[in-house]
């Protein structure tokens, strides 16, 4: 899509100009005038569509040559503005205007700092689908983003970040909607090889051989049972001078049956999308690396399939990840964080300043907090702070949960140092505190769990049914905090 800056609202014309509208239709910048030259039927019109300017309303309005444009889109922002907000009345524009070549709008002239980005970056996600596999896509979408009047030129100079942002959203969620027999785990580090190229990321791929001879005993054992054989992929940005090394580690399971123990039918549906960590980092490492971020990042992604074959590890298996520890695997549909153990080790291995995690870890945590707020787990208070406020500002939900050390009982195992699942209820904890483990003493490390929200599961303002891309943006708010 083309970001534009336009000339004074007064001088311009076009398919289609959105402007927004505060709740209980205060006019806010570009709609005064628009509802002045529509004159007095505007407001039995917007009666008619039930439209008063709340959150989540978009209403189009034909404008009948009184306006030099075919369409004004009336974008409601409610009260209580803020930059999520905006992203997401973007969004809702985005999905009304899709079949619109050329929009024009004043949204960046909402007073508050960034709006240019969040407009882009929920415009962009809003227009999101993924259609890949359909014979017939549906063809048009919008071309170009013309910012009008005061700013124009400003909010255009701005927007850029964001459209690399939202680019890797693109990615972020692309990778994740591609079926399972399409993203085998060499198929994925050929694209990270792909994306190393394209933004100047050294990627280095470890094979199955490798994986044995570094001893990764977690990604390993998960493997076995599967008939493509696993990848472990490591991208390392290392800018000139950076302020800060931050380690990225992505649980890469492209699809999880559950192995021997098998999951239902149903359960099984949705499991390609068990690499939703992994695609956030390959998001992040792409949008740390176009935007120059002066903050050294490593990406560590495990990949493989969570199979039954005939190899596949059985229930009662004992296996010994990198760092030595023994695992008693009880039930082989724990196997993110085995294969999370690996790649933790390695993340402490380069002594970073802080390593976080992104998995679709366990059930447990989509039912303790939903559909649309991950869970955050951390060893050190101030490394918690600083994610979920970049978190807050990327607009993604995280609520702290804790690593309660008396619940560490609950993964002994009668014959190894643990086991791979603790008792029934706190299963989103146990997992956690299995996670630890594998976490070297005195680096700050934060776990993030999107079994919830790395999925959406509908249509609504910048998010799309399927693959979200949440934690991607968070990464990136992150890393841009490291180098401020
Ligand atoms: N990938 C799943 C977790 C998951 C479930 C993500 C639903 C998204 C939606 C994970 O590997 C898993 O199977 N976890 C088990 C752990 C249990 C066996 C201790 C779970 O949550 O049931
Ligand atoms: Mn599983
Ligand atoms: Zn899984």
């Amino acid at each position: 899509m083309n970001i534009t800056a336009g000339g004074p609202l007064e001088s311009e014309s076009g398919e289609a100009l959105a402007v927004p509208v505060f709740e209980d239709r205060t006019w806010g910048p570009g709609a005064d005038w628009a509802a002045e030259q529509l004159g007095g039927r505007l407001d039995e019109y917007l009666d008619e569509q039930d439209f008063s300017g709340k959150a989540g309303e978009v209403v189009a309005v034909p404008t009948g040559g009184r306006l030099e444009f075919h369409t004004l889109f009336l974008v409601g922002l409610g009260s209580d503005v803020d930059l999520e907000a905006l992203r997401k009345a973007a969004g809702w524009l985005g999905r009304k205007a899709a079949k619109t070549v050329d929009v024009a709008t004043t949204l960046h002239q909402v007073d508050l700092d960034g709006a240019a980005g969040a407009v882009v970056e929920g415009f962009l996600l809003g227009q999101y689908r993924f259609d890949t596999y359909k014979s017939e896509p549906k063809l048009a979408k919008t071309e170009m983003l013309r910012f009008v009047g005061d700013g124009a030129g400003d909010a255009v100079d701005a927007s850029g970040p964001a459209q690399v942002v939202a680019d890797a959203v693109y990615l972020t969620r692309d990778l994740i909607n591609e079926p399972a027999n399409a993203k085998a785990p060499a198929v994925l580090a050929d694209r990270a090889r792909e994306i190393g190229r394209s933004v100047g990321v050294a990627v280095k791929v470890l094979g199955p051989d490798e994986i044995l001879a570094e001893r990764l005993g977690g990604l390993a054992g998960v493997s076995l049972g599967a008939h493509n054989p696993a990848r472990l992929v490591e991208f390392s940005y290392e800018p000139a001078d950076p302020k800060a090394f931050v380690a990225l580690v992505g649980k890469g399971v492209v699809f999880d049956s559950g192995g021997l123990s098998l999951k239902t039918g149903e359960g099984m549906e949705t499991m390609k999308t068990d690499m939703a960590g992994a695609a956030a980092v390959f998001g992040a490492i792409q949008a740390i690396a176009a935007l120059r971020i002066p903050v050294k990042v490593i990406g560590i992604t495990p990949l493989t399939e969570n199979m039954p074959g005939g190899g596949a590890m059985r229930p009662g298996d004992v296996i010994r990840p990198r760092n030595g520890k023994t695992v008693e695997v009880l039930n082989t549909d724990a196997e993110g964080r085995l294969v999370l153990a690996d790649g933790l080790s390695l993340a402490g291995e380069a002594e970073p300043d802080l390593i976080v995690d992104v998995a679709t870890l366990t059930g447990a945590c989509k039912v303790a907090l939903g559909e649309k707020i991950g869970g955050l787990w951390a060893n050190d208070d101030e490394a918690a702070e600083q994610v979920l406020a970049a978190a807050a500002r990327a607009g993604e939900r995280f609520w702290r949960m804790p690593l309660p050390e008396d619940y560490r009982k609950n993964i002994d195992s009668d014959i190894a140092d643990m086991k791979n699942i603790g008792a029934r209820w706190g299963g989103a904890i146990n997992a956690a505190l299995f996670l630890k483990e594998f976490v070297a003493d005195g680096v700050p490390w934060v776990h993030l769990d999107i079994a919830g929200p790395g999925r959406w599961s509908n249509d609504e303002h910048y998010q799309s049914k399927g693959g979200s891309g949440f934690g991607m943006r968070t990464l990136v708010a992150l890393v841009e905090d490291f180098a401020s």
